[in-house]
């Protein structure tokens, strides 16, 4: 291992497969991943843990693949958590902080935040991220980093990201037990890590949405003045519209996903050629009608949800930027154009960007969490990886600092 290089580790727990992504971080800000793997997952439904048993063995499996590629040993990761239990929450508080010419520091920035978040965030939740938009300190609002300020009172708007606390326990059970034996460093929401590692701070600063569409789920993040406004996930996902071609045409899955893969399209009505499919001997013949008619009834059901997300964010039609579709979903052809359509906003591809090293085989669309957990799981003091066997401790609120920043914030200073 290099002296003083630091790695760090993003592990996607998908429903259809599990990814992960190593990267080393220089000293003169590059970044390059070092090492990648996937295995097929089991035992997740909809983006959540159904079982216990079975996800630790696909999660050493993926991060065997890993270690054996980059030679470091992984003794923890930042984890991704899915499912429609993730969501946002506005909040808003106040506190005194004293005498006129007080100055703010860290302490008052962590007690504003316990006074917003208390009573607000029910009892079975887990915080996961506090994401100030605004302080007021004596009336003046509009201020982003009020360290070091001087006031008497201090209010905050702020955006709270809570999952449910069973899942959340669930998914550092699968990482922190004998098969896998991986510290969870973090817990971040799939969709806003994808949004890490694909968007500009440009774009977030103008107002842009990120719509991860997997195999059971499509998450959705809404980024506006810099900040994450909004997350949300909904359950429906391309895995859908491939159980839907199989039950609506009679035929089995495999063929079905190659139906979608290779001949789907968001442009419906285009052709009516008939599609066929050889397998062996056999030959299957199938109406272009009847797909067309199958397909479009799912991708309008998701990006209803999605609509639905925005609407609820105060963001329907209202994104300068649009949104960039990733996932394996994404790479249905011409999804864009119908997403386009269907959300009345612009619509792009995205995939991770920028990195150096093994990194072409990560930046497809379906990389996109992956790379950006691993990018979370290097914004905090860094672990020693290899050889060290010994656990530390894990910690999964994301709130400031002690320098006072975000957590958001400290990511785009460190990697921007
Ligand atoms: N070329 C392609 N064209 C269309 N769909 C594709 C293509 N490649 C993969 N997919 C679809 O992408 C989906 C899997 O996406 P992904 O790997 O992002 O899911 P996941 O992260 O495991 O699931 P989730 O995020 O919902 O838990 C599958 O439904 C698969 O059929
Ligand atoms: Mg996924």
């Amino acid at each position: 291992m290099e002296e003083n290089a630091r790695y760090a580790v993003g592990v996607d727990i998908g429903t259809n497969t599990v990814r992960a992504v190593m990267g080393k971080f220089g000293k003169d800000g590059s970044v390059s991943v070092v090492g990648y793997g996937e295995a097929p997952s089991e035992g997740i439904r909809r983006g959540r843990v159904k079982e216990l048993s079975t996800p630790p063995k696909a999660i050493d499996a993926c991060l065997k693949a890993v270690e054996a590629m980059s030679g470091i040993n992984v003794n923890s990761a930042t984890v991704g958590i899915n499912g429609s239990h993730i969501g946002s929450t506005k909040i808003d508080g106040m506190i005194a902080v004293g005498v006129a010419d007080h100055e703010i520091d860290a302490d008052d920035l962590r007690r504003i935040e316990e006074t917003a978040i208390a009573g607000k965030i029910p009892a079975n939740r887990e915080t996961l991220a506090l994401v100030p938009y605004e302080y007021i300190l004596d009336g003046q609002g509009g201020i982003r980093e009020p360290l070091g300020m001087h006031g008497a009172r201090l209010e905050i708007r702020a955006n709270v990201i809570s999952a449910l606390t069973p899942d959340c326990d669930n998914m550092r059970k699968i990482f922190e037990n004998d098969v896998a034996q991986v510290g969870v460093h973090f817990l971040e929401p799939t969709v806003t890590a994808a949004a890490r590692s694909i968007l500009t701070s440009r774009q977030m600063e103008n107002g842009v949405g990120v719509v991860d569409m997997g195999g059971s789920t499509t998450g959705v993040a809404i980024y506006d003045e810099g900040e994450l406004q909004f997350v949300g996930v909904v359950p429906i996902g391309s895995n859908d519209v491939t159980n839907d071609l199989a039950t609506v045409l009679k035929t089995v899955p495999e063929v079905a996903e190659e139906i979608k893969v290779r001949f789907a399209t968001g442009r419906f009505g285009e052709t009516d050629k008939d599609i066929v499919i050889k397998r062996g001997r056999d030959e299957y013949k199938f109406s272009r009608k009847e797909v067309d008619e199958v397909v479009e009834a799912r991708l309008e059901e998701i990006f209803e949800g999605v609509r639905k997300m925005l609407k609820a964010a105060g963001y329907d039609k209202r994104l300068p930027e649009g949104l960039v579709l990733v996932g394996g979903g994404s790479k249905l052809r011409d999804i864009d154009k119908y997403a386009s359509e269907q959300v009345e906003l612009a619509v792009r591809l995205g995939k991770p960007e920028g990195i150096l090293g093994v990194s072409e085989e990560v930046m497809k669309p379906e990389y996109a969490a992956a790379v950006g957990l691993m990018m979370i799981d290097a914004t905090d003091e860094m672990e020693t990886i290899s050889g060290d066997s010994e656990k530390k401790s894990k910690k999964t609120k994301k709130s400031k600092d002690a320098s006072g920043e975000s957590w958001l914030q400290r990511i785009l200073k460190n990697f921007k």
